[in-house]
Formats: structure tokens, C-alpha cells, sequence
């Protein structure tokens, strides 16, 4: 049987686990996903056998910059700075093709607005890059952050950042919100009302469960997607990869998982 798994600290509910595990029993793959928890102090130690243990491997927080070394990472991965899949000991980074890929459909209006400036940020950076939007406005709580992200796409995008408790007024003046940050997830909140939003045509959170900017979205009739659409289409990326994609019945097993 082969082993993939997820690298990981704290260990999360995750979705990968559960639609992994149901997808592999639905398309007759005679493997298993678990998850892979592991110290941050004990990473550097246990990464190479890991690596060796498993099949293909999904790496999230906070390890996605600290596996680089210990793989092979394809030129985008490199660009971007963060590897979220593993095989062969080749590192890839699925989250910028996932959010590229899953707003196909979508029409995004400037000006962009991106809370956050994390990991996942990373990636939904690259993504706008490759969209040719170059022009992006960046709120984070801890300005060093945005500004190290500024400074690291200093070549590819035009960044601006805005202070944290001007988030009421810029929100005022974009067409697109972006959350990356993980605000809604624990039962925090943005304190945004319906007004707030009047000029927003688009909205991206991608916290998995249904948040209040979620449902404030939904109440004004915003186009919005989630963190469970995110993860969708980054999954069938590592899919793909691992070379154990069947589109139907992951689609079937994923849309399943939505009821
Ligand atoms: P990920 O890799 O998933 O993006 P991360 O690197 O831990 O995760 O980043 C989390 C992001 O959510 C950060 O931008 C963080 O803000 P800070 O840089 O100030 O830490 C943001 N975040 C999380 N909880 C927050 C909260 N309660 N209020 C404001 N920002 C929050």
C-alpha cells in the first residue's frame, strides 16, 4: 500500500485526510493519507525520512519555506519561495496553481485589496503576478510582514501597503477583497458592515468554513469563494502529480463532501 501524507504543526482537522482517504477508496487506489505531525524542533531531524517514507507528501503550515532544503524545488516553487507538494523529491508549489486555476470563471476589478501576509499570501501574490495584475493593495497586522512580502515581490508587483486600522477606509475604495489571513476560523471576526462592502464586486476568503465575511458576502449578493474551493482545486494539482487523477470521482468525492 502506498503511504502520502501531510506535514504539519499543530495537527488541524484536515480536509486532505478525509476527501484523500474517501477519493482513494472510491477510484480502487490501494493507498492511505495521513497526517504527519511533526515538532518544529525536531524538523530538520526527521524531514529526509519522512521524505523517504512516504509516496508524495502535501507540507502546510509552518513548514512549507523549511522543506526547500531538503528537496528538489521546480522553478515556480523556487520563485515563490514555499513547497506545499512532494514527489520524487521534486517540490512544487500547488497553492498558486490551485487559486490560479480556480478563478477561471471569475472576473476580478481593480483595485485588488489582500488582507494577510502568511504563507498562503505567498502564493496568492504569484497568482495575481500571473494574472498580470500588478497593482495590489496590502493590509496585514504586522506591517513587517507586508513589508517583507513587498520587498520579495519588489521585482513582479506593485505593492501598497496600508495600516491595519485603515482597513474600514480602503476596504471603502477597492473592487476586490482578498482575506488570506485565518480570521473567521477560530470565531474572530472582520468588523465589516453591509455598507462597508457597497463597491466590492468579488470576494476571496479562503478560510474553509463558513465565516461572517462568507455570509456578509452571500447577504449582498457579492460573487465569493472559500477555502474549500481553494483547497479543491490545489488538491487535483497534487493529484496530478502524484499521477492519480481521475477527475469524475474526485469531483463526485469532493462535491460530496460539500452537502
Ligand atoms: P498561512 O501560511 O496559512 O498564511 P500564517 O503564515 O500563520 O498562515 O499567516 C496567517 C496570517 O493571518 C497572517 O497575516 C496573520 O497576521 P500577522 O502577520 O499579524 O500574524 C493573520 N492573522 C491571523 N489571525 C489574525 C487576527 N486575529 N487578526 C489579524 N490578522 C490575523
Amino acid at each position: 500500500m502506498k503511504k502520502y501524507g501531510l506535514f504539519q504543526y499543530p495537527q488541524k482537522e484536515s480536509l486532505s485526510k478525509k476527501v484523500f482517504n474517501e477519493y482513494f477508496r472510491k477510484a480502487d487506489i490501494n493507498a492511505i493519507y495521513e497526517d504527519i505531525v511533526i515538532e518544529p524542533k525536531d524538523f530538520d531531524n526527521k524531514a529526509e525520512y519522512y521524505l523517504e517514507s512516504y509516496e508524495g507528501v502535501n507540507v502546510t503550515v509552518p513548514f512549507k519555506q523549511k522543506v526547500i532544503k531538503f528537496v528538489e524545488p521546480v522553478e515556480d516553487a523556487k520563485e515563490i519561495g514555499a513547497v506545499n507538494c512532494i514527489y520524487h523529491n521534486k517540490g512544487y508549489n500547488t497553492d498558486w496553481k490551485g487559486f490560479y486555476n480556480s478563478l477561471e470563471n471569475v472576473e476580478i476589478e481593480l483595485p485588488v485589496l489582500i488582507i494577510g501576509a502568511g504563507g498562503a499570501c505567498k502564493a496568492i501574490l504569484y497568482t495575481l503576478f500571473k494574472k498580470d495584475i500588478k497593482e495590489i493593495i496590502l493590509v496585514n497586522r504586522t506591517k513587517e510582514k507586508a513589508e517583507n512580502l513587498k520587498k520579495y515581490f519588489s521585482d513582479k508587483l506593485e505593492i501598497h501597503i496600508e495600516p491595519f486600522e485603515n482597513l474600514k477606509i480602503v476596504i471603502k475604495k477597492v473592487k476586490t477583497l482578498i482575506n488570506s489571513t485565518s480570521i473567521g476560523m477560530f470565531g474572530e471576526s472582520f468588523d465589516f458592515t453591509d455598507s462597508d462592502l457597497s463597491n466590492i464586486t468579488f470576494i476571496y476568503d479562503i478560510v474553509y468554513n463558513d465565516t461572517p465575511l462568507q455570509q456578509l458576502a452571500k447577504k449582498n449578493n457579492i460573487t465569493c469563494l472559500d477555502g474549500k474551493i481553494f483547497w479543491y482545486y490545489q488538491a487535483l494539482e497534487n493529484l496530478k502529480i502524484w499521477n492519480i487523477y481521475q477527475e469524475d470521482i474526485f469531483k463526485k468525492v469532493f462535491s460530496d463532501f460539500q452537502k
